[in-house]
């Protein structure tokens, strides 16, 4: 089967990028992306390009390409189903709020909802393509609803989890160290694999196309964030033993990540990990364990998490401690909101939890981020119910230049490792500030030694 138009079910952080260079690279498809939410669709479609809903490096060059060509951004969801032969599920899937697996379980009702939908709409064969990343033996349940409440029509199911990280989104893209695709053996499966490995080759070598049965696909993708988000805990745990010990952990990292068989990457200890993922993710491999029974293997994995929510509060604890045991009524500057630089994301952000512990503590909290508001910082400490909205309101300051977020601060904790935090005038800063002037550096990027020359009490991660 030849692609010619590929409809996708999901406007954002997976499904814009993805459709946006997929539309890119191959200029014969037309590629809708439909979404249920019209401010979204109507951001996607700003002529000021600068309006896109989704900040990512490049994204604005790819979409401002295609955008009207081959690449299409709509409401109308079942005129997208019906024309397509390839639709890609790019939906959320939160951990459940509410009910069995609260708390711990993906909540599928989006996935499900999409599953009906196109049940009803297609009028002929279809590929169904799980893009969101999801508990494995999800495929199974889409399959049984499509085949059950459909109109008679073949679909095949297939996996095709996205590894993109949220500021590279389009750089990953463009040169993914793999492609994932599982479907099924038969006949009818290894056809759509290859309709779909045909999309890809249009700018992926074919030795990079990996297909394999359903379920290791979607294992797979858990597997892989379980294990980048162990990296991360386990130097984390690592910075709490070096502070303690003497020893400093950017040193410890150099020192183990040259041995090829550790390698150096995802070794940067921080205030702990953050981002729709990681915990997530982790959180539903615990869950699917418990499911079956495997208890060792859910708390192994659940540890870290543990540890990362440990990182977070020491973090926290910290800067109380070190403030004399009180924040009560001080400023505290923080530098970065977002889960990681060069994204305006924030959901599971660290700066989230640190800021929450310090309201706790009646601090008033200044925050400034390059790409995240006022509204969304308020929105993600609301979203806790750690207290009233309005208490959150009074306690969160926000600005929208470093400088005056700093005026008479008594500590700045920088959350989030924006480069052009490193450039600021850190005299300027420290003469504005009240003394003692702080600094805790939960990702370990300003240089200590400077600051502290300066007349900065200076603290990084794990030295
Ligand atoms: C280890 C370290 O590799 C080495 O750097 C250190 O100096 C001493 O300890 P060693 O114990 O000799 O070396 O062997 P290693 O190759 O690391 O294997 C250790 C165990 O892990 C073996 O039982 C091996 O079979 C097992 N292993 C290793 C696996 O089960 N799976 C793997 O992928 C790798
Ligand atoms: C992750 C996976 O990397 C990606 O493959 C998957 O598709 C989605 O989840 P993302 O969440 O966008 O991507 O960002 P990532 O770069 O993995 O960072 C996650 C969090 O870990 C961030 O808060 C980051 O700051 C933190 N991190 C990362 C560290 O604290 N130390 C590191 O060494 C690396
Ligand atoms: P991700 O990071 O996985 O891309 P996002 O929350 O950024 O998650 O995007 C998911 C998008 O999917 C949202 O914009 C949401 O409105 C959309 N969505 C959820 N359910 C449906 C549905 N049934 N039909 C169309 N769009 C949907």
């Amino acid at each position: 089967m030849k692609i010619t138009k590929i409809c996708c079910i999901g406007a954002g952080y997976v499904g814009g990028p993805t459709m946006a260079v997929i539309a890119q690279k191959c200029p014969e498809i037309q590629v809708t992306v439909v979404d249920l939410n019209e401010d979204r669709i109507a951001a996607w479609n700003d002529e000021n390009i600068d309006n896109i809903p989704i900040y990512e490096p490049g994204l604005d060059k790819v979409v401002a390409e295609a955008r009207g060509r081959n690449l299409f951004f709509s409401t109308d969801v079942e005129k997208a189903i019906d024309e397509a032969q390839v639709i890609f599920i790019s939906v959320n899937t939160p951990t459940k709020t509410y009910g069995k697996g609260k708390g711990m379980a993906a909540d599928l009702k989006y996935i499900e909802l999409c599953a009906r939908q196109i049940a009803r709409v297609a009028k002929d064969n279809k590929i169904v393509v799980e893009k969101s990343t999801l508990p494995v033996r999800t495929a199974e349940a889409i399959k049984s609803i499509l085949d059950n409440t459909g109109n008679g029509v073949q679909f095949q199911i297939l996996s095709n989890p996205e590894f993109l990280a949220e500021g590279t989104a389009v750089e990953d893209l463009l040169n993914p160290d793999r492609i994932l695709i599982g479907g099924d053996s038969t006949p009818e499966g290894q056809n759509a694999i290859q309709a779909l490995v045909a999309v890809y080759s249009n700018w992926v070598s074919a030795d990079r196309i990996l297909t394999t049965n359903v379920w290791s696909s979607e294992l797979s993708k858990l597997t892989a964030n379980a294990f980048l988000a162990q990296r991360i805990s386990s130097i984390n745990a690592m910075s709490e033993l070096c502070e303690k010990t003497g020893a400093d952990v950017n040193e410890v990292a150099k020192a183990i990540g040259m041995d090829s068989r550790i390698g150096s990457k995802f070794l940067k200890a921080s205030v702990g990990f953050g981002g729709s993922c990681f915990q997530k993710d982790i959180l539903n491999l615990v869950y699917i364990a418990k499911s079956y029974g495997l208890n060792e293997v859910a708390n192994y994995w659940e540890q870290v998490i543990i540890m990362n929510d440990h990182q977070k509060r020491r973090f926290s604890n910290n800067i109380v401690q070190t403030l004399y045991n009180t924040v009560a009524d001080k400023k505290i500057t923080f530098f970065g909101w977002a889960f990681k630089k060069d994204t305006n994301d924030t959901r599971e952000s660290a700066a989230i939890y640190v800021a929450d512990d310090l309201i706790n503590e009646n601090a008033k909290i200044a925050v400034y981020d390059p790409k995240v508001s006022k509204e969304k910082v308020l929105a993600d400490l609301d979203y806790l119910e750690t207290r009233a909205a309005s208490i959150n309101a009074t306690n969160v300051l926000s600005f929208d230049n470093p400088y005056d977020a700093c005026a008479n601060s008594h500590a700045i904790a920088l959350l989030t490792e924006w480069d052009e935090f490193v450039q600021y005038d850190w005299q300027k800063i420290y003469d504005s500030m009240q003394k003692p002037a702080f600094v805790f550096d939960g990702r370990n990027i300003l240089n200590g030694p400077a600051l502290e020359a300066i007349g900065f009490i200076y603290q990084g991660i794990g030295s």
